[in-house]
């Protein structure tokens, strides 16, 4: 089973970034950890983007609508404004999960953290877990 991962803007940055926040793995670590979800019966291949482009993301969202491939989305700050975005994971609905993941948990933080834009429209959402929150998806993805 192939997943697209997909990482909204400043996610590239991980590492370095409000360590205090979002811890010291990288990116580099995500591709492993949703992979450690399958198994020898159901093997699981990570395909992880990162973009600070909006429109770019919602190019990437039209194609896993288009082959019906299972996503993870962590839609960064777009979670909380992003109409467009929205509107693109809503054309997955039936058709294939999508599972929005967040590694703080926005509902502890700032109150414009509170609102997704995205989680009307996901099959679910994980948060709070650190990078762990992907694995955590993939294993919800490939249990469906
Ligand atoms: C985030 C939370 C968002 O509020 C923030 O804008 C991010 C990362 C998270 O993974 O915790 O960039 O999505």
């Amino acid at each position: 089973m192939r997943i697209l991962v997909l990482n909204g803007p400043n996610l590239g940055r991980l590492g370095t970034r409000e360590p205090e926040v979002y811890g010291t793995a990288t990116i580099d670590d995500i591709a492993p950890l949703v992979e450690a979800a399958g198994s020898l019966e159901q093997r699981v291949e990570a395909d992880v983007r990162q973009t600070d482009d909006e429109a770019e993301l919602v190019g990437w969202i039209h194609e896993a609508v288009d082959a019906r491939t299972p996503v993870i989305l962590n839609p960064a700050a777009f979670t909380h404004y992003s109409y467009a975005l929205r509107d693109a994971c809503a054309q997955l609905q039936g058709v294939a999960p999508l599972v929005e993941v967040h590694i703080s948990n926005p509902h502890a933080r700032e109150a414009f953290r509170h609102t997704s834009v995205i989680s009307g429209v996901a099959t679910g959402i994980i948060a709070g877990f650190g990078l762990d929150g992907y694995r955590l998806a993939a294993a919800a993805i490939v249990g469906r």
